[in-house]
């Protein structure tokens, strides 16, 4: 079981390419749930243009500095079919920034896998999700070109979670609705305390 999207653990833009480090980046404000937002079917991306790539630059400074290892266009209130993710957790490894850019499934395993998952619009709340193990994703990269390839394991998790973001559902729609009631009051009450301040 590891927390998925919301995790602790540090992965900093060093050594991301330079590419990454070309422009000037900026840290976006995460909508927290319950946000309409978050709720809607984002619109797919027509074309990969500058501003979509300064978009994603600036999700995965967002994503690292959150920390967390997933972060999708709504949650920075884009309503664009595209999402960012590192899912390296290890200390030492090099970081593995992805842009996945109007992503599809093409196949998913029969396999599943039980991960406790968070969502940097949801701190601090967690709850075991089931999904496929390993699916096959089709997507358009910062490069203009069509991607394809197989994730597994946490990866697969991350994937799919982000995915949701862009069809309005978060992570907490995959769980009984008591739980969620309960989750999405303790957010409410959150955004009132953080909204006096
Ligand atoms: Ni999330």
């Amino acid at each position: 079981m590891r927390r998925t999207d919301g995790c602790k653990g540090k992965s900093p833009l060093n050594g991301a390419g330079p590419s990454l480090k070309s422009h000037r980046m900026s840290i976006k404000p995460i909508l927290i749930h319950p946000d309409p937002r978050l709720k809607k079917l984002c619109a797919p991306v027509a074309s990969v243009t500058a501003d979509i790539g300064k978009l994603a630059e600036d999700m995965l400074e967002t994503m690292y500095d959150a920390p967390g290892i997933g972060l999708a266009a709504p949650q920075v209130g884009v309503l664009s079919r595209l999402f960012v993710m590192d899912c390296v957790k290890e200390e030492g490894e090099r970081p593995r920034p992805m842009v996945l850019i109007n992503p599809e499934i093409v196949a998913i395993s029969d396999e599943k896998n039980t991960y406790e998952e968070g969502c940097l619009s949801i701190p601090e709340h967690y709850a075991e999700v089931t999904r496929p193990k390993r699916i096959t994703m089709r997507w358009l990269g910062l490069d203009g070109k069509l991607h394809e390839d197989e994730f597994d394991g946490l990866w697969a998790t991350c994937a799919q979670h982000e995915l949701d973001h862009l069809n309005g559902k978060l992570f907490i729609d995959h769980i009984g609705a008591i739980k969620r009631g309960m989750i999405t009051r303790k957010m409410e009450k959150l955004k009132r305390e953080q909204a006096r301040k």
